[in-house]
C-alpha cells in the first residue's frame, strides 16, 4: 500500500490532465473555464473549472478505481486506521444509504439508534430491513439526547437475536460520544456488524484529547463528512471498512446504486488534499480546534446567564465522551430560547452557528476558525448577556417527544396506499412522512410511526419558534399524509 501521504495522487492527476488540456468532445460540456457563465467564472477564477473533468485513463473512475482514485483512497484507509475506503461524492447521507443496504437485506432486523440522521431511515425505505429502534438517554439538564447505553443494546439483542447489525450515530450533532468499544463487544458477541455514522467525528482520529474514533474502537463501518470538520468542500465524506464480515462486493455495488456516476473530480481533489492536509497537520489542526473552543466554553461560562456544556455531561445519560468541539451553549436563565438566541446573534451581530433547538445552540468550531473569530462570539454573547440581564429565566421548553410507536415497515408505509387528512386528525394515523426539524435532521416521526398529540404539537410548537422542519407534505401545516388504514 502506497502510504507516503506527501502525496495527493487525484489533484495530482487532475491538475497534470489540465496541463494536458486535450480538445474535449466528453462531458461535461463547459470544456474547462471556456463554456462557464462570465459572472460565475469572473468571481470563482479560471482553475477550478479546469479540473471539472471525466473518466479518463489520467484521471481514474470511482466505480472501477485503478490508479489515481485508488491510491488515494488507499492513503486515506491508511491514514484513518480502515482496511478499506470508498470515497463519496454525495456526502454521509450516501455513506449511511450503502452500509444499510450493505449489511441488511429485505425483511431482515437492524437496530437503530432512534436519534440518528434521516438518510439512516431512508436507508431503511431502500433496503426493506425492519427496524428495531434503540433510544438514546437523555440528558435532562440540557434536555439532548445523550448516549447509547450498552446495557440497553446487550437487552435489545437478547430480546431479537436475529439483528444483524447495530447502527448508531457517535459523535452526534452535539459532539456526545457512545460507548463504541462497549458496543462491539456486544455487537461480536451476538454476530452482528457495529456500523458507525461518524458524520461529525472525522477530525477525532488526530489528537488523544479527543474521542477516540469508531473504527479504533472496533466498529465495522463508518462513515464521516469531511466537509463538517475536516476542510473538504461540502458532499465530501468517506465510507470506511474495517471488518473480515463486511461483504465488500455488495458495498460496492451499494456504492454505485447510491453515488452518481459522473463524480464531482472537484469534490474528490477536496477529499484527496483534506486527507492530506491531515496526514501532514492533523494533530496540530485538531488541538487548534480544540483548544479555541475551550477557551470560548470557559469565557461563556464566565458570563452571567449563559452556560456551555462541557466533560461534566460524561458519565451522565450513557455519555461516554464528549466532542469539546462543539458548542452548546444555553440562554435560558435571559429567558432566551435557543432559536431566538441563534436569529439575535446573526440579526444584531451577524454571526452564523450551526443550529439552534429550543433551549440550545450549537456552534462548531474548526481548526480555521480564529482567535478573532472566538473574540467575536464571546463578546456578542456578552452583550446579549447583559441587554437580557433582567429577562424571565425559562424553566423549561418545548420537549422533543416520545419516540413513536413503530407499526409498519418504513419501505412498506413509503410505498403503501395513502390519503391526504387536516392536521387536526391525524392523532392515531400511521405516517407516510418522515418529519424531521433541521438541523439537526433526526426526524420526529418516520413512516410506519403513529402519530401521537405530542408529536403533533411539537412540530407546530417548533415552527412557531422559527424551527425549520424537513419531509412536511404541506409546508402550511394544515394537512399530513398518512397511510389509508388506521392502526
Ligand atoms: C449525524 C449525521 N449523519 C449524516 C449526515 C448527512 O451528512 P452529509 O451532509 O455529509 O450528507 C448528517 C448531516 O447533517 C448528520 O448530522
Amino acid at each position: 500500500m502506497n502510504r507516503d501521504q506527501n502525496r495527493a495522487p487525484i489533484f495530482e492527476a487532475a491538475m497534470k490532465y489540465a496541463d494536458l488540456r486535450p480538445a474535449y468532445f466528453c462531458v461535461p460540456g463547459h470544456r474547462y473555464e471556456n463554456g462557464v457563465e462570465a459572472g460565475f467564472r469572473s468571481f470563482a477564477g479560471d482553475n477550478i473549472f479546469k479540473i471539472d473533468i471525466t473518466e479518463t485513463v489520467v484521471t481514474d473512475d470511482l466505480h472501477c478505481p485503478v490508479s489515481a482514485i485508488k491510491e488515494a483512497q488507499e492513503l486515506a484507509a491508511a491514514l484513518w486506521g480502515a482496511d478499506q475506503t470508498f470515497f463519496l461524492v454525495n456526502g454521509s447521507t450516501c455513506g449511511n444509504e450503502a452500509m444499510v443496504l450493505s449489511a441488511v437485506r429485505p425483511g431482515e432486523k437492524i437496530m437503530i439508534a432512534g436519534n440518528c440522521h434521516k438518510s439512516v431511515y431512508n436507508a431503511l425505505i431502500l433496503s426493506g430491513a425492519e427496524p428495531v429502534y434503540i433510544m438514546p438517554e437523555t440528558i435532562d439538564e440540557w434536555d439532548i439526547p445523550g448516549g447509547i447505553s450498552p446495557a440497553e443494546a446487550g437487552r435489545l439483542f437478547e430480546k431479537y437475536p436475529d439483528c444483524r447489525a447495530l447502527l448508531v450515530t457517535s459523535p452526534d450533532y452535539y459532539g456526545i460520544v457512545s460507548d463504541i468499544r462497549a458496543l462491539a463487544e456486544i455487537c461480536r458477541r451476538h454476530g452482528a456488524l457495529l456500523l458507525v455514522d461518524e458524520a461529525h467525528g472525522p477530525h477525532c482520529y488526530f489528537s488523544e484529547k479527543l474521542p477516540q474514533g469508531a473504527l479504533a474502537c472496533g466498529a465495522d463501518m463508518c462513515v464521516q463528512s469531511l466537509h463538517k470538520t475536516a476542510g473538504a468542500l461540502t458532499q465530501s465524506s468517506l465510507l470506511h471498512v474495517k471488518s473480515s464480515s463486511v461483504d465488500i462486493e455488495l458495498l460496492k455495488r451499494s456504492l454505485q446504486i447510491v453515488q452518481s456516476s459522473s463524480p464531482s473530480y472537484i469534490l474528490m481533489t477536496s477529499i484527496d488534499t483534506a486527507r492530506r492536509d491531515l496526514a501532514l497537520h492533523g494533530t496540530e489542526m485538531a488541538e487548534n480546534a480544540l483548544e479555541l473552543a475551550c477557551t470560548a466554553r470557559n469565557r461563556i461560562n464566565s458570563i452571567p446567564g449563559l452556560k456551555c456544556a462541557g466533560r461534566d455531561l460524561e458519565g451522565t445519560g450513557s455519555v461516554f465522551r464528549i466532542d469539546e468541539t462543539r458548542l452548546i451553549i444555553s440562554a435560558l436563565q435571559l429567558g432566551l430560547t435557543g432559536f431566538e438566541l441563534k436569529s439575535i446573534l446573526l440579526d444584531d451581530h451577524n454571526i452564523e452557528v450551526e443550529m439552534a433547538d429550543s433551549r440550545n445552540i450549537i456552534a462548531i468550531v474548526s481548526n480555521a476558525n480564529t482567535q478573532e473569530d472566538i473574540e467575536t462570539l464571546v463578546s456578542a454573547l456578552s452583550d446579549i448577556a447583559a441587554q437580557h440581564s433582567d429577562g424571565i429565566p425559562l424553566s423549561g421548553t418545548c420537549k422533543v417527544p416520545h419516540q413513536a410507536e413503530y407499526v409498519m415497515s418504513p419501505r412498506d408505509a413509503f410505498f403503501a396506499k395513502k390519503k391526504i387528512i387536516p392536521w387536526e386528525e391525524a392523532q392515531g394515523c400511521i405516517s407516510a412522512e418522515m418529519i424531521a426539524p433541521y438541523p439537526p435532521g433526526i426526524p420526529v416521526i418516520r413512516p410506519g410511526e403513529i402519530f401521537t398529540a405530542e408529536i403533533l404539537d411539537y412540530l407546530k410548537q417548533i415552527r412557531s419558534s422559527g424551527g425549520y422542519i424537513h419531509g412536511l407534505s404541506d409546508e402550511t401545516m394544515e394537512t399530513l399524509t398518512v397511510v389509508s388504514s388506521k392502526k
